[in-house]
């Protein structure tokens, strides 16, 4: 749940999806229109058109779109209908901030009218409907899903966080790890975070170090010092030929983990190095990428509907 953001702080600015900003010549019309980016078959490309402004639902939130993040999930949308686009046109787009218009009747856990949040606002975990989707300059999103943004975060910055954080949260309890989990040093719980610098890695790292493990990360060495302000106890340059033998060595001079878990967030091309080598003796590892999916959509597939793909 998004709400768990909240986890998260500091957040990482650093994030490559990008953001762009809505215009704000096109508001709302007196006759209940809005401006979309409307996809109107698989494949694209998306065309500008006008849809009613829906009335949010009994637990949805209307919010004005000022900013979207473009996920990599997008163009899979697009491209290749996955995650699954049931109807057509389609409204694509998930990772938004704008402000709210109106509350749903039983919205109680969200900021009232005029207060800027931030929101995943995705058809994809609504059937397709095309009233929800962050591709337009209204759009409905469950109040779950909606979170205030901060003051000190500008609507561009705010629209890059929902699915790279929901997804590293997610990966947690995919391997059976709660969210309210809290280990103490005395636990001498590890994890292994690969490719700590992605989107995903970076709420990786934040969130494995409220859970209370001893984060050990691969990153390019220009990203260590980012990826230990975010909590990580030690850092590795992943291009290192003995970069697993360094790992095992910190891990025992260190002598306070049990190193068991792994947390692969990376892409394809990267898969197979760190988890068919497994020489490092994890036993549970939670990866971004399927070893053995056929297609890109289905590796999508794996990525997005479960989020995450436990190995053991
Ligand atoms: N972003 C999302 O919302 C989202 C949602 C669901 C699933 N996913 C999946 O999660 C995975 C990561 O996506 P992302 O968007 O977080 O990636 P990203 O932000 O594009 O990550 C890029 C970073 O990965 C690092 N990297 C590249 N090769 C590496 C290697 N061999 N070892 C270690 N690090 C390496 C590089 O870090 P350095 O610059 O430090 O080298 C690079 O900057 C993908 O499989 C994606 O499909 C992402």
């Amino acid at each position: 749940m998004l709400h768990l953001l909240r986890l998260n702080r500091p957040f990482s600015r650093k994030a490559p999806t990008t953001a762009i900003t809505t215009s704000t010549r096109q508001t709302s019309t007196m006759a209940g229109q809005h401006e979309a980016a409307i996809l109107p078959q698989q494949g694209g490309p998306l065309s500008l058109g006008k849809r009613a402004t829906p009335e949010p639902g009994p637990n949805d939130v209307l919010i004005e779109v000022k900013a979207v993040a473009l996920n990599p999930c997008n163009h899979f949308q697009r491209d290749y209908g996955m995650p699954p686009v049931p109807i057509y046109p389609a409204i694509i787009g998930s990772d938004t901030a704008g402000v709210v218009a109106k509350l749903g009747s039983n919205v109680t856990t969200v900021p009232g009218p005029g207060s800027r949040v931030i929101a995943f606002a995705s058809s994809f975990y609504q059937n397709g409907s095309p009233d929800h989707g962050s591709f337009q300059k209204y759009t409905l999103a469950q109040s779950e899903a909606v979170i205030p943004l901060p003051d000190n975060l500008s609507f561009e910055e705010g629209a890059v966080f929902p699915l790279a954080v929901l997804t590293a949260l997610t990966a947690w309890t995919t391997i059976g790890i709660p969210l309210d989990t809290k280990h103490t040093p005395a636990d001498k719980q590890a994890v292994l975070i690969w490719g700590a610098s992605s989107s995903v890695g970076t709420f990786a790292v934040q969130s494995a170090k409220t859970l209370g493990f001893t984060v050990y990360a691969t990153a390019s060495p220009k990203h260590h010092d980012l990826v230990k302000k975010l909590g990580a106890h030690a850092v590795f340059d992943y291009r290192a030929s003995d970069v697993f033998s360094r790992i095992v060595s910190a891990v025992k001079k260190d002598g306070t983990a049990i190193f068991e878990i792994g947390f692969h967030a990376l892409r394809k091309k990267t898969v197979s190095r760190t988890l068919t080598q497994n020489t490092l003796g994890l036993t549970r590892i939670v990866s971004m990428q399927g070893l053995l999916r056929q297609s890109y959509a289905e590796l999508f597939f794996q990525n997005t509907v479960t989020t995450s793909v436990l190995y053991t």
